[in-house]
């Protein structure tokens, strides 16, 4: 039997892409520079953030890389959410709203500070938070706005702020995805009141894990570095980072500049070469949006405009994709509202204050009766991500991208057979 070189993967024919012959960027990567900055640490026998100056260094570094007045460097992402929203003020039973589409860490860090999490949904297009629904949620209850630069793309922050003005409510960014980031020319993470960096493995500037906290007010700060280390006058925790992350974080932040550039092309040509594609919706720049983060670029599928005939589902869509050669991801499967923790409040959550010291603020919060349209549909049926490693790649690479996604279009009928 001859296989055309048109065939569908799927369906028995060669693959765009061979990956053996042709592997895929991986990440993270550790060059030599990073293995001997984490050596000389190690040799130095200063292993802490006391004993060592590794940690003051990063955070000078990224008060240079944000132009944030202070930083403080913490041990997660997490940490970082859980510190900022505390030393912005939030308290037991303060409702924070953030979008429901989202890693649960965002909603979980409202649940440790006692505060209760109220989700709203997104503008699908950018797959960011809906500034008009955060709007409809506030109440006199509402402490912080906590928007999410999901993929790293930059929220419309305007808007954001100019509600928080209104209803005099503290804006705290979770930038865990958007380092290199840029709203309006400022680094994302700076422009609310305080922001949440993570340095986990995967993040673009990877440190194993890690994460800080960035804001521009001086008693946030404070407070936020009394809670970063346990102390005599308040009660803080124990987030300090070590010393040898802090040299690995130093070290990437070198190559930090070229491999966002070239995340930032070929997101670029992705952008321009998937969109002609019908049904292929890259994630929308909007002005404001001076620099994309990239640490995934973000594409709706949509089924009844890619398919001629019979919708294709996502997840054919996806199985084809793959056996293209190529890598790429469902975003986040399931709205937060709808994972357990949140679905079965009343029983999983019965440890935690708000629920557990029965705060008011939780009697109106069913979490099984929120139906948030736009997040639902894109986790049940559009979220594709094509994740930050992918775009570390050549343009030849970016072609493969292309030329699969377009060979799956125009081959579509022969996916009925796989439905
Ligand atoms: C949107 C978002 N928020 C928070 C976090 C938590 O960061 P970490 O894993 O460093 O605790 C992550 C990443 O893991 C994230 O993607």
């Amino acid at each position: 039997m001859s296989v055309s070189v048109d065939q569908l993967a799927i369906a028995g024919g060669s693959p765009v892409r061979d990956t053996k012959a042709r592997p895929w960027p991986t990440w993270p990567i550790a060059t030599e520079d990073d293995i001997a900055a984490v050596a000389d640490v190690l040799r130095s026998g200063k292993w802490n953030r006391w004993r060592s100056d590794r940690v003051t260094e990063l955070e000078a570094a990224l008060k240079d890389f944000t132009g944030a007045a202070h930083v403080v460097a913490l041990a997660s992402g997490t940490a970082g959410l859980e510190v900022a929203l505390k030393a912005a003020g939030v308290r037991p039973g303060d409702e924070v709203i953030l979008p429901a589409y989202t890693y649960v860490a965002t909603a979980t860090a409202v649940l440790q500070v006692g505060g209760v999490p109220v989700f709203a949904d997104i503008i699908p297009e950018t797959e960011n938070v809906d500034p008009a629904s955060m709007e409809a949620l506030i109440t006199e209850r509402t402490r912080a706005l906590l928007p999410v630069h999901v993929s790293g793309l930059p929220c419309d922050l305007a808007a954001i702020k100019a509600l928080a003005a209104r209803h005099n409510l503290r804006v705290i960014e979770d930038t865990a995805q958007g380092i290199g980031g840029k709203w309006h020319g400022q680094r994302l993470g700076t422009i609310g009141d305080a922001g949440a960096y993570s340095f986990q493995a995967s993040k673009n500037l990877p440190g194993g894990e890690g994460g800080a906290v960035v804001t521009s007010n001086p008693k946030i700060a404070e407070t936020a570095f009394k809670l970063m280390h346990i102390n005599n006058e308040a009660l803080g925790w124990n987030y300090r980072l070590t010393a040898m992350t802090a040299a690995l974080i130093l070290s990437q932040l070198e190559r930090f500049p070229e491999r966002q550039a070239r995340r930032q092309a070929n997101a670029a040509f992705l952008r321009d070469a998937l969109g002609e594609i019908p049904g292929i919706k890259p994630t929308r720049v909007d002005p404001f949006v001076t620099a994309d983060g990239l640490h995934g670029l973000g594409v709706r599928f949509i089924g009844a405009e890619f398919s001629t005939g019979e919708p294709v589902s996502r997840e054919t869509f996806l199985k084809a994709l793959h056996a293209e050669g190529i890598p790429c991801s469902l975003g986040y499967g399931d709205p937060v509202h709808k994972l357990p923790l949140f679905q079965e409040a009343a029983t999983r959550m019965r440890d935690h204050c708000p629920v557990a010291c029965n705060h008011p603020a939780m009697e109106d919060m069913d979490y099984a009766e929120l139906h948030l349209p736009n997040v639902e549909r894109l986790c049940a049926e559009e979220a594709l991500r094509f994740n930050q490693p992918l775009l570390l790649g050549t343009r030849e690479d970016m072609q493969d991208i292309v030329d699969a996604v377009g060979k799956i279009h125009a081959n579509q009928e022969a996916l009925a057979a796989v439905d």
